[in-house]
């Protein structure tokens, strides 16, 4: 098997692919020859040691991953040769073999392709914990999200249509905002050339709702003073640092500021987020959620694909192919 590995923190282009003998495979396990790998902004961050958690060197990263069951060990008996099934590995995900508990396989609707099955679950997961479990929404609410050609934006734009907002989606290029329209988002908004706050407030009479801020930074700050009365605005992420959000800005008009961590929170809770999976897939399966198809990349070139995440060159979602 193949597995790419990172052997010292730093930047992205030294990932090295390396040939491994198969893992041995315990009592409880499956053996997944891996179809996709899912790739998140946050492995980048860990490539580079740069992420709040530190992985100690040498390690292989990458979290999510699809692909069909080749063996099942002697203790496992709901699955089976041949029976695709993705997984949340946490980390070890860029191969093209793996051994995972069989418990931590997931069935996906055969409508996903393997792409979009290696790369929707963080982003929409996100999404809907944000959305259904952090803060309740009604229909007609009006929601400006930032970053909403990337993945966690992108699906955010999604999940906010299939609950009836108003979704405005502010992007920098074409392409992204593309895949926020095709999404029904109401509005876009170019955030290379446009005033986001400004525009998002024209759009909202006033204010808006939310704020579904997976970009942080500079922007973020900014975009706080788009809420209108008791507008919320969500901390998702910091891709372009961590926000100073002023706390006048929250006291007045009696706005809300709500932090969401999906990770740690389903680490913590896993049968809530099965029930949250359930709801999700349950969406995707009757079409009224749609997870992008990635942009694929070869496995060798994990470098490459982290680099083009972190410096915004792809609209939508990254994967491996082994
Ligand atoms: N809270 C949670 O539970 C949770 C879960 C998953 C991920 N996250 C976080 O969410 C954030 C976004 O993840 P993602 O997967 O959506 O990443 P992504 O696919 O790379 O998208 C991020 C988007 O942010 C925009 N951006 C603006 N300034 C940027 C900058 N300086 N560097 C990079 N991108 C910039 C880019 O869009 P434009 O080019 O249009 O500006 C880009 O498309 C990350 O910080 C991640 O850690 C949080």
């Amino acid at each position: 098997m193949r597995a790419v590995v990172c052997r010292e923190w730093g930047p992205v282009d030294q990932l090295v692919v390396e040939e491994r003998p198969p893992a041995p495979l315990e009592p409880f396990d499956v053996r997944v020859a891996v179809s996709a790998c899912g790739v998140n902004y946050v492995e980048g961050l860990m490539v580079q040691g740069l992420y709040q958690v530190k992985i100690p060197a040498p390690f292989t990263p990458g979290m999510e991953l699809v692909g069909h069951i080749v063996e099942v060990g002697g203790g496992v008996t709901d699955r089976h040769v041949g029976q695709r099934v993705f997984a949340n590995v946490g980390i070890g995900g860029y191969v093209s073999e793996a051994v995972v508990r069989a418990d931590r396989c997931l069935a996906l609707p055969e409508s996903l392709t393997d792409g979009q099955a290696a790369t929707f679950m963080q982003s929409y997961l996100t999404g809907w914990f944000a959305l259904t479990r952090r803060v309740q929404t009604s229909p007609g609410q009006r929601m400006l999200v930032l970053g909403a050609g990337g993945g966690v934006g992108l699906a955010a734009v999604d999940i906010g249509v299939a609950l009836g907002l108003d979704v405005y989606a502010a992007a920098s290029t074409d392409d992204k905002r593309a895949l926020a329209a095709e999404r029904g988002a109401s509005a876009l908004i170019d955030s290379s050339t446009e005033d986001v706050k400004a525009r998002a407030r024209e759009l909202g009479d006033g204010g808006v709702d939310l704020v579904y801020d997976p970009v942080g930074g500079e922007l973020g700050e900014r975009c706080l003073r788009a809420l209108g009365d008791e507008g919320t605005y969500l901390v998702i992420g910091f891709v372009a640092g961590i926000p100073q959000l002023p706390a006048n800005q929250i006291l007045l008009r009696n706005r809300r500021v709500v932090g969401v961590e999906w990770g740690g929170w389903a680490g913590r809770h896993p049968r809530e987020n099965d029930a949250l999976v359930a709801e999700v897939l349950a969406l995707i399966g009757d079409g009224r959620l749609h997870p992008v198809e990635p942009t694929t990349y070869p496995l060798e070139e994990a470098g490459r694909a982290l680099a083009d995440l972190a410096e915004r060159r792809v609209a939508g979602k990254v994967a491996l192919i082994p």
